[in-house]
């Protein structure tokens, strides 16, 4: 295991009755001036806008609407001059991960006087160093990015084609996690987000560290969780348990928890993030297509023991030759994936031209330094332009 340091302040209101009793104090804390933050007008159809709206009652609201999926910096400029412009003391972001994402990184900008692209492109370091930070309270109404208790954003500059990971100093102040908020979303959404969870998931558990029983152990039991529920979820889009056990699973892969005494390299992820970055396609639906080929590709003498294990403890997969039980596991993952009818080829998402495949393959390279250990295994440039091929 390797050293590492665990602090998570966020307050989980989680459950079915907590938002129209708690959310105006939540908020009022911190001031009476406050940012209300969504996306396109799913609040305004699920009724929730209203509900929130009745629970402002009273406090100065200043409205930040359209934040996009893969949510572009304009958004974020656009909320660091409503910040500044209104003197805003608290963010209320009501929305998936795009909105919560865009919204810590306003919460930076509004002590920054410079262009707040600027808060992305150093990942986060002035961020982090030598500016404030606003508190952001959020409604999450879509399990998927685990960013309502972790200080990371992942934003989108359309002008340069990149989308970059940033994080600042502080996890969400307070969320409100109800299950029944996520009723409402589609069926791709769904699919998406649970398998953006299981990549979470995937990411920190084929991690360089060795001997990490107690990641490994809790990571098993979340990633048999989502593939138990995701499927009940997407035919009953209101069974409370599927909602709620997802919900939790989106959280809890990714609050820091399960990455402690970890190595923490991603690979897969900064991968993707080239594919939203010029197609602009949702990021857990691109990393359905990838991951199992990704895993192919990690299957070796050295990770076999590694992908044995994923495939006795996930998947129940009983038989004796280590190299037999990993092959079974990454089919069985490719099969589930498939069966929450995610397009399983980039051709499914309209990719057709493997044209950016090159610029693409440095650009995650060089964000996720694969070729220095970066990640789990070493992928060099060649390696990730051939995953991309091999997923067409
Ligand atoms: O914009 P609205 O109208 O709200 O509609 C959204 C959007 O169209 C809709 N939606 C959300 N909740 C809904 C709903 N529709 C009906 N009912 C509801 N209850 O769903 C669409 C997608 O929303 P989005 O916020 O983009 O989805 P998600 O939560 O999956 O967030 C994806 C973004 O998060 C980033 C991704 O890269 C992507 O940009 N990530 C953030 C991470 C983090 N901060 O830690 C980690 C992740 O790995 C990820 O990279
Ligand atoms: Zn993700």
């Amino acid at each position: 295991m390797e050293d590492f340091r665990f602090v998570n302040k966020t307050d989980i209101r989680f459950g079915k009755n907590h938002i129209d009793e708690e959310l105006h104090d939540a908020v009022a804390q911190y001031g009476q001036n406050v940012l209300l933050a969504y996306g396109g007008g799913s609040i305004k159809r699920s009724g929730l806008y209203e509900r929130v709206m009745k629970a402002l009652e009273g406090l100065n609201v200043v409205e930040l609407t359209g934040i996009a999926p893969n949510p572009k910096i304009d958004s974020v400029r656009e909320g660091q001059r409503l910040a500044k412009e209104h003197d805003i003391d608290v963010i209320l972001a009501v929305g998936g991960g795009s909105v919560i994402d865009a919204s810590k990184v306003i919460a930076s900008a509004k002590f920054y006087d410079g262009d707040a692209w600027d808060l992305v492109a150093d990942r986060g370091a002035k961020s982090r160093q030598n500016i404030d930070q606003l508190p952001v309270v959020d409604i999450l109404t879509l399990a998927a990015t685990g960013t309502e208790m972790n200080p990371g954003s992942v934003i989108s500059n359309p002008e340069l084609k990149v989308k970059v990971g940033t994080y600042g100093p502080n996890t969400p102040a307070v969320s409100f996690l109800d299950p029944q908020l996520t009723y409402s979303v589609s069926k791709w959404q769904t699919a998406a987000g649970s398998f953006d969870i299981f990549s979470h998931l995937t990411e920190q558990y084929f991690d360089r560290a060795n001997d990490t029983d107690i990641s490994d152990g809790m990571i098993e039991g979340m990633m048999r969780a989502v593939i138990k529920w995701a499927p009940v979820a997407l035919a009953t889009p209101d069974h409370y348990e599927a909602r709620a056990n997802l919900m939790w699973a989106s959280t809890m892969a990714l609050n820091g928890l399960v990455r402690s005494g970890n190595v923490n390299g991603w690979t897969v992820h900064p991968i993707e993030h080239e594919l939203s970055a010029y197609y602009d396609i949702t990021h857990g639906v691109g990393l359905g297509i990838l991951t199992p080929r990704w895993m192919k590709r990690a299957l070796s003498a050295e990770t076999v023991a590694k992908f044995a294990r994923f495939g006795r403890n996930v998947w129940s997969i009983q038989e004796d030759d280590d190299q037999v039980v990993a092959e079974k596991a990454i089919q069985a993952t490719y099969d589930w994936i498939k069966s929450l009818d995610i397009p399983m080829t980039l051709q499914g998402v309209e990719i057709t031209d493997d044209t950016n495949f090159r610029a693409m393959a440095e650009s995650a390279v060089k964000i996720g330094r694969l070729d220095q250990e970066g990640g789990y295994v070493n992928l060099t440039v060649d390696d990730v332009v051939a995953l991309y091929q091999a997923s067409m």
